[in-house]
């Protein structure tokens, strides 16, 4: 995910600090690098660097940037860490065509290296940067124009994209092309803007119009035209008023960022599950060949690895131990060469986690990590690192984050599975292909349960204690569900194996005690029945996550969440931790709290 924005005016002026302003209003799209492409005296000219939007702009002297035309965009790394080199704007061999883009470039490899061999010289890591090269080869070495250029190139990329071009041979205007990555003009009497969200621009107007899929849009400072940039047919779109308020809009409308961020899953799953990484099968070969493995993590990322933990087990038959980064300790002395450490973070600057790395490296371990953020501190100690792509994460309490995390481990123990002959090619591709679809369920799974988790809430939200339960794999969705009741509603709740729930924590219960069961129709069904049936006679009131159509426990239930069929346990870790996302949510807003900001918390907890 990353930000970008373009204008066109028609008036000189110093277009930097408009543009600067603007990218600010984007920053929650990704803030590890900035740049602006402006054109003056018929050159691009570039400036760009790492870091935040508020340390470029006093880096740079943003009010010498003038002009009638720039483009803006503000980085969150995917292909390549965050650096200057990396920073868009990315330029042709020429310093002639300017392009910024958001999205993933899928085919970018294959095309950079046609690129290489045509003779183009590359400056950068990224996806990107095939972009401006490609459009040189077809402006300057076949005679296209450059607006059939970016036809012709749009047609060819593979994966999303929202780009816009500027170029000194077309100096009155912006040139943008999308597919499945968002871009919306926005419209004033004397400019143009194009951004990837509205909260842009929405202090200069508020009049937008919203482009679709395979759209190609020529912008001048007096007006826009939209084509289908496969079928060439010219689009009219007449543009709309927006009502919302500028805090609501950079929420995408929703009222907070972990709302918007439960809703942003189903495509933070598809980026991970689009973008090819050489690095899983070399983790996989690694945990293969390893003694033993340790995954290391806090908080929620410590839930993740504990789906980790048993699917290695399970497909290596080797000691695996998920461990909190804090108690690394417990286990330094078992640390040697024949060591995988897999260190499974957000941030990747959890001091915890960070200390404990340091120290197995310097005992001879492999550290193979699975981080959120490029180029973090914990990407940097690991020799292979698989990503998270799963965008930024604004929310205190982490979401979407959580389910890339628990996809990547899947990943990873699918690998596995094949290496070690655990899992036969039918079954490997079986696996594949449910998790192609896994996007499609947990969409499926907001939809269904969204409402029911609003209209639970207004009891939870009355309740000074929970228990949440669950056995097998589906206790870490357990365990997760409650941290985020806890972490956000402030509602003291507490993950127990369902097995283990009549030793101890039943003497607590009571009429109307809410309890979570996370109860997939898999091989734990029956004995979860039981363990229902035990809370049930001391008046519990259970809430049911339960596969659609399970009369059997339904029955039991005060109170159900339903999933669809076919993820009782391959998988199952990720939709059915979402509606117990939903109710943490909704039952913190029934008590007036804030979600995203709750007391004493942080995102990145960079003290030990
Ligand atoms: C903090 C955050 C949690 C997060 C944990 C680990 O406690 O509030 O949401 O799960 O740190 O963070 P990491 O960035 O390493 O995943």
């Amino acid at each position: 995910m990353c930000g970008i924005v373009g204008i066109v005016q028609q008036q000189e002026t110093k277009i930097g600090k408009t543009i600067i302003e603007a990218l600010t209003k984007l920053e929650y799209r990704g803030y590890d690098s900035v740049g602006i492409a402006s054109i003056f005296d018929n050159k691009v000219i570039i400036t760009k660097d790492q870091g935040k939007i508020s340390e470029v702009s006093e880096r740079i002297d943003v009010n010498s940037i003038k002009g009638k035309i720039a483009i803006g965009h503000t980085r969150w790394a995917t292909h390549g860490p965050p650096s200057k080199e990396n920073a868009h704007p990315h330029i042709d061999c020429s310093g002639e065509i300017s392009v910024i883009h958001n999205g993933i470039i899928e085919n970018f490899q294959a095309l950079k290296e046609e690129l290489l061999n045509q003779g183009h010289e590359f400056q950068s890591e990224t996806d990107t940067e095939v972009i401006p090269h490609m459009l040189e080869q077809l402006v300057k070495k076949e005679g296209i124009s450059l607006k059939d250029a970016i036809i012709q190139v749009s047609k060819r990329l593979e994966g999303t994209f929202a780009i816009c071009v500027v170029s000194s041979l077309e100096p009155d205007r912006i040139y943008c092309a999308k597919r499945d990555s968002p871009l919306v003009i926005g419209i004033n009497s004397d400019r143009m803007f194009c951004a990837s969200d509205i909260p842009a621009f929405l202090s200069k107007t508020r009049k937008v119009v919203l482009l679709h899929d395979d759209e190609f849009v020529t912008l001048t400072s007096d007006g826009y035209e939209i084509i289908n940039f496969n079928t060439l047919e010219k689009v009219v779109r007449k543009p709309h008023t927006v009502s919302w308020k500028p805090e609501m809009a950079q929420k995408a409308g929703f009222p907070h960022f972990m709302l918007k961020e439960i809703h942003e899953q189903p495509n933070s799953l598809a980026d991970y599950i689009r973008i090819q990484q050489p690095a899983l099968t070399r983790i996989a070969e690694k945990i293969y060949n390893s003694e033993k493995i340790f995954l290391l993590a806090a908080g929620t990322a410590h839930y993740s690895t504990l789906t980790g933990e048993s699917l290695i087990r399970k497909y290596v038959k080797k000691p695996s131990s998920a461990i909190i980064a804090s108690e690394y300790e417990s286990i330094k002395s078992l640390i040697d060469e024949d060591t995988v450490i897999l260190p499974v973070s957000q941030s990747g600057e959890t001091m915890d986690t960070i200390m404990a790395i340091k120290s197995a490296k310097e005992q001879g371990a492999s550290i193979l990590s699975a981080v959120n953020v490029i180029g973090s501190t914990i990407t940097r100690y690991s020799d292979e690192v698989l990503y998270l792509y799963a965008g930024p994460e604004i929310g205190v309490a982490a979401t979407k984050t959580y389910t890339a995390q628990t996809l990547a481990m899947w990943d990873i123990g699918l690998e596995l599975g094949k290496l070690s002959g655990e899992i036969d090619n039918s079954e490997y591709t079986a696996a594949r292909k449910l998790f192609q679809e896994i996007p499609t369920v947990v969409k499926q799974t907001i939809v269904r349960n969204e409402s029911r988790a609003n209209h639970i809430a207004s009891w939870f939200a009355k309740k000074n204690s929970s228990f949440y339960l669950g056995r097998g794999l589906n206790l870490q969705t357990a365990n997760e569900g409650a941290l985020k009741m806890k972490e956000i509603a402030y509602i003291h709740s507490e993950s127990y194996p369902a097995g283990e729930s009549k030793h101890g924590p039943i003497a607590l219960v009571e009429e109307d005690y809410p309890v979570v069961f996370v109860s997939p129709k898999d091989h734990t069904h029956s004995r979860i029945i039981s363990n229902i049936m035990e809370m049930k006679a001391r008046g519990a009131a259970i809430v049911a996550v339960i596969e659609e159509g399970d009369r059997e426990i339904e029955e039991m239930g005060k109170w159900k969440f339903e999933i669809p069929k076919g993820y009782s346990e391959m998988l199952s870790t990720i939709p059915y931790i979402v509606p117990l996302q939903l109710l943490a949510y909704y039952t913190a807003v029934r008590k007036n709290l804030s979600p995203d900001m709750p007391r004493n918390l942080a995102k990145a907890v960079s003290v030990l």
